[in-house]
């Protein structure tokens, strides 16, 4: 007997064999048995389908809000274990990443999912440089924002305006297109986020210099004032590189979820990318930096630390930058963050909110609240310090992660495209409203 195949269900007359990686489900309203394929610990809700009272029913569907236990895709790109706090991109660790690779580098690997070799490299970095620069319209456009519009909102607008420029994008199968598509928007997003800043402050904005590194010319682009040349501090410029191979991708968050889900319509790339970016916004999400800052602002001394997680445990607030979806453990990018961090304080003088993070961490870490819950200080929890002390204003911080997470989407969305199993992404619905009703004329309402 061949055993069933994945996906496949079949019925309790099915002869019994040694060992099969089925899951039988007993239906106790019909007393029927089904046995349903199980493949890498997981059963396809579609197998549930079959399960009915009655032949004209639809079946049975799972309902799983959040997508808090269910698989959208399967993966080889980034490998999570939450409970262990492990993090690894096409299987190496991050802490070995962020020791010895680069950022363009670690992009190129989560792209292609082999590191690159010296020849791949030089050349993955001469493309990346060269597409740097953005059409001088865009210009226009951010001219158009108010002076305080949050740069997210800017680089939101700006990410999804490039897809009016390069029509080919929409040739979203052709890997030509993919390859080009990938060294603009890796290339252009600094320069976006740059220029969005620099439209805040009032200054001109600053074009890329060729002969910097990928977070050096974007320091240029940003802090550049009346220099011939500007030259980056190698400390703050190791110091971003390596919060960009943190934050370069994180298997299915929000916002890749968002980029995967928009991506299956079979949308351009920089319309997807817009779409990841807006989600990636939310203080839930790569957001919480930004409110992690003006939490610990609120806080204002390690004196109040007590009477703020008193209030976290009421309820009434969260603490931001703790807790995690995935990591049940500390996040291994937060012990990363956590000493970049003194790197940073020693070039920019000690940022003294450091000392009311450090409070939170340690009465948090010793509370039953955070202890019984699992929560531990996530990436976002150091990295807003970090920001500051290199002179960021709050609302960048988001866009900080937005930059190195462009090479982490483009990843997911190609892998998205290339699967055949995947189709336009449309989840499906327990309807709990009326049934039908009989239209009311404006003068019978009451
Ligand atoms: N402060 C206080 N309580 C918290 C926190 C927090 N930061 N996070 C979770 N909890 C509590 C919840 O209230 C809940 O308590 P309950 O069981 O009594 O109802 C319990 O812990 C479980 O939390 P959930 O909300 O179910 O966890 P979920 O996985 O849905 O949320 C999230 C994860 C959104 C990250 C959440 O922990 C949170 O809001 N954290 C603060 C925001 C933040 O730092 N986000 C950045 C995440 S990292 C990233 O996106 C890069």
């Amino acid at each position: 007997m061949t055993p069933p195949k994945p996906g496949s269900l079949v019925s309790s007359e099915t002869p019994a064999e040694a060992r099969r990686e089925t899951l039988t489900v007993i239906d106790n309203r019909t007393g029927k048995q089904y046995e349903l394929a199980i493949k890498d610990d997981t059963i396809r809700p579609l197998d549930l389908r079959k399960i009915k009272t009655h032949d004209f029913e639809f079946g049975m569907m799972s309902y799983d809000p959040a997508f808090g236990n269910t698989a959208s895709c399967i993966s080889k790109i980034t490998f999570i274990d939450g409970d262990k706090g492990i993090l690894r991109y096409r299987g190496y660790s991050i802490e070995e990443l962020a020791e010895k690779s680069n950022y363009l580098e670690t992009a190129y690997l989560i792209l292609h999912g082999e590191l690159p070799t010296p020849a791949q490299l030089t050349d993955w970095g001469y493309h990346i440089t060269h597409h740097t620069f953005i059409h001088e319209s865009i210009k226009k456009f951010l001219d158009g924002f108010h002076y305080d519009a949050h740069p997210m909102g800017m680089l939101i607008s700006t990410v999804a305006a490039l897809s009016t420029f390069y029509p080919d994008a929409r040739d979203i199968f052709d890997p030509e297109s993919r390859r080009k598509q990938t060294y603009r928007l890796i290339g252009k997003m600094p320069t976006l986020a740059a220029f969005a800043y620099r439209h805040s402050l009032g200054m001109p904005f600053v074009y890329p210099d060729n002969e910097l590194s990928y977070c050096g010319n974007f320091l240029n682009m940003l802090f550049r004032t009346t220099e011939l040349k500007y030259r980056p501090n190698p400390t703050l410029e190791r110091a971003l590189d390596i919060l960009f191979i943190l934050h370069a991708d994180h298997e299915q968050n929000c916002s890749s979820t968002a980029m995967r889900g928009v991506g299956s319509s079979h949308v351009d790339p920089y319309s997807a990318t817009a779409a990841a970016t807006a989600a990636l916004y939310g203080p839930l999400h790569g957001g919480a930096n930004e409110q992690v800052l003006r939490m610990l602002l609120e806080i204002g001394s390690v004196g109040n630390v007590p009477a703020y997680v008193k209030r976290v445990k009421a309820g009434e607030k969260l603490l931001m930058g703790f807790g995690h979806r995935v990591y049940k453990n500390y996040d291994p990018r937060a012990k990363i963050v956590k000493h970049i961090a003194y790197e940073v304080f020693d070039v920019m003088g000690r940022n003294p909110l450091i000392d009311i993070a450090l409070e939170c961490e340690r009465i948090a870490l010793e509370d039953d609240y955070f202890i019984t819950r699992r929560l531990y200080p996530n990436v976002d929890f150091y990295t807003g310090l970090i920001y500051q002390s290199m002179g960021f204003p709050m609302t960048m911080f988001p866009v900080l992660f937005a930059i190195p997470r462009t090479s982490g989407w483009i990843a997911q969305w190609q892998e998205m495209l290339l699967d055949p199993e995947q189709k336009i992404s449309r989840p499906r619905q327990i309807y709990s409203g009326y049934d039908l009703r009989g239209y009311v004329t404006l003068d019978h309402r009451s």
